[in-house]
């Protein structure tokens, strides 16, 4: 196939629903073969089921090339089965689109352990886990041709950035995710391979799993070629297709928010001002007054400076 893409390899998780089926196709669209990841389990990550399936068979009836993955993106064999899959299969493996993901929403006091364990497992384990695999794919292959224009796309959201009642569990997950986009993209620079994240907003069986919301569940193909809604869940997927590419290679560590069609250049934690005590260890009063006055603008309390 000819595209952006062509003669690269694609390996999609949690591709069979949502964001991840609109990346897929998207990839697809562009000439990328594609290796399509999903556990095929429940939005609170019950289950398994071969949801991948239907993915493919779009891609190859529109003249594309696609295998089905139905590993588990927590499991350190699965991943890597799935980077040897898209070898053995393929050739080579060139991006990596990290995007499986479920929800246990809950506040705090009501979240069990066990939510927040399997939201870390499948979000942050398995976005690690399978960079792991596919840097070491990239390290070998650099050994040999020199730089390798290797792609991570991680997936993170506002929750992750801004914070989310009720998903303390989601929420840090998904700041871990960018916070290692960061740790990456310094690693793997070396060999060629930039990594960024993407933060999406869509229409998709995750926010229909909130009823009050009332979501209808549209998957990417349900909508015609030329028809915009600002929650198609591939709306972001033209940027992840972008990023993709070889002309993308100055992009590097960094996180763009998808909204509607707006992109939004995010920027990570940055220092806004500072006080210091001229050389010596702070008392807690006195600190009290200076950050009150100096670093928020709020009156001392009566002590004298
Ligand atoms: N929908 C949104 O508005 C939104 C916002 C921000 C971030 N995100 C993120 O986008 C990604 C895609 O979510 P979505 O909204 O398309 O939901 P979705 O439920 O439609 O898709 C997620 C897919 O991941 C698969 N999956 C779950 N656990 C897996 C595992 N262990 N291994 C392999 N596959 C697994 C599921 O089977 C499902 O097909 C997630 O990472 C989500 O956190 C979504």
């Amino acid at each position: 196939m000819s595209g952006m893409l062509a003669g690269k390899v694609a390996l999609v998780t949690g591709a069979g629903h949502g964001i991840g089926r609109g990346h897929a196709l998207e990839l697809a669209k562009h000439g990328a073969k594609v290796v399509v990841n999903d556990l095929g389990g429940s939005v609170d990550g019950e289950g398994t089921g071969r949801d991948a399936d239907v993915v493919v068979d779009l891609i190859r009836s529109r003249g594309g090339e696609a295998i089905a993955d139905y590993g588990d993106v927590g499991s350190e064999q699965d991943t890597e089965a799935m980077v040897t899959r898209a070898v053995e299969e393929f050739g080579q493996l060139d991006i990596v689109v990290n995007n499986a993901g479920i929800v246990r929403d809950r506040v705090v006091w009501k979240m069990t352990p066990a939510d927040f364990d399997l939201v870390m497992r499948v979000h942050v384990r398995g976005t690690w886990l399978l960079s792991h695999f596919a840097a070491i794919h990239w390290r070998e292959r650099s050994a040999e041709v020199g730089k390798v224009p290797g792609r991570i796309i991680n997936t993170t959201s506002g929750a992750g950035l801004q914070g989310n009642f009720g998903q303390s569990n989601y929420a840090t997950a998904k700041a871990a995710i960018a916070g290692l986009t960061l740790t990456l993209s310094l690693e793997l620079a070396k060999f060629g391979v930039t990594v960024n994240c993407i933060s999406p907003a869509a229409n998709t069986r995750i926010s229909a799993s909130v009823p009050e919301w009332g979501v209808q569940v549209r998957e990417a193909d349900d909508f015609a070629p030329d028809e915009y809604d600002p929650m198609d869940p591939s709306n972001c997927s033209p940027l992840v297709a972008w990023l993709a590419s070889d002309e993308a290679q100055y992009i590097n560590g960094q996180v763009l928010r998808v909204v509607r069609d707006d992109i939004n250049l995010m920027q990570t934690w940055t220092q806004r001002s500072t006080i210091s005590n001229g050389g010596s260890r702070w008392d807690a009063e006195r600190l009290g007054l200076r950050v009150g006055r100096e670093l928020y603008g709020v009156q001392a309390r009566g002590l004298d400076l």
